[in-house]
């Protein structure tokens, strides 16, 4: 991105993506209620959203997270199921096959915060990272695993934009302001 690019796109809203991943979800066979609590989250820290359904195949994943990542320029994606031990969870293999960098941070604070609420969560084994300048986050499927989990990150992901887009000049000074 260039000076004049990063200028036009300071104090505008987050652009978000929110990706559903599920086989029945994609056949019309359960409604999606995960997507749209995820969206309802980030519409209230003010961020734009879009809603998107893929089915279990971890191809049509990756494609749709270079899709939002390259063509969309989404800030951050985040997705939903698929995070799971079953043989056809592999959301987190397509998000490793896409990003060039992992944020691991991400995903070990959505665990830990996660074991308060229920053992489980030590299964799902969501990934973060980052492709071009779009932070991708995966969460487990269910809505109240997406509301658990996003509570945990959404704090942090205007900071996380600015990062990636190389806007924070010092982290320290305004950790000292704080
Ligand atoms: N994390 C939170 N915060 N709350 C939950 O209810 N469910 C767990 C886990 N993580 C859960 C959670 C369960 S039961 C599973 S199987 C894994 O996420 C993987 O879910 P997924 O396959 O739908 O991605």
């Amino acid at each position: 991105m260039n000076t004049e690019e990063k200028a036009e796109m300071a104090g505008r809203p987050l652009r978000a993506a929110v990706v559903t991943v599920s086989d029945r979800g994609y056949r019309g066979e359960r409604e999606d209620r995960s997507g749209p609590a995820a969206g309802d989250i980030l519409e209230q820290v003010g961020a734009v959203v879009s809603f998107h359904m893929v089915p279990d195949d971890r191809e049509r994943i990756a494609s749709q997270l270079c899709c939002l990542a390259d063509e969309e320029r989404v800030d951050v994606v985040i997705t939903s199921g698929g995070t799971g031990l079953s043989p056809q969870d592999l959301t987190p293999e397509a998000t490793l096959d896409v990003v060039d960098r992992r944020v691991p941070g991400i995903a070990e604070a959505i665990r830990a915060r996660s074991m308060e609420k229920t053992d489980r969560s030590m299964l799902s084994r969501g990934e973060a990272g980052v492709r071009k300048e779009t932070l991708i986050i995966n969460l487990p499927g269910s809505p109240t695993a997406v509301i658990e989990c996003l509570e945990v990150v959404v704090g942090v992901l205007d900071h996380a934009v600015e990062l990636i887009r190389g806007e924070v000049v010092d982290c320290a000074k305004r950790a000292e302001a704080r």
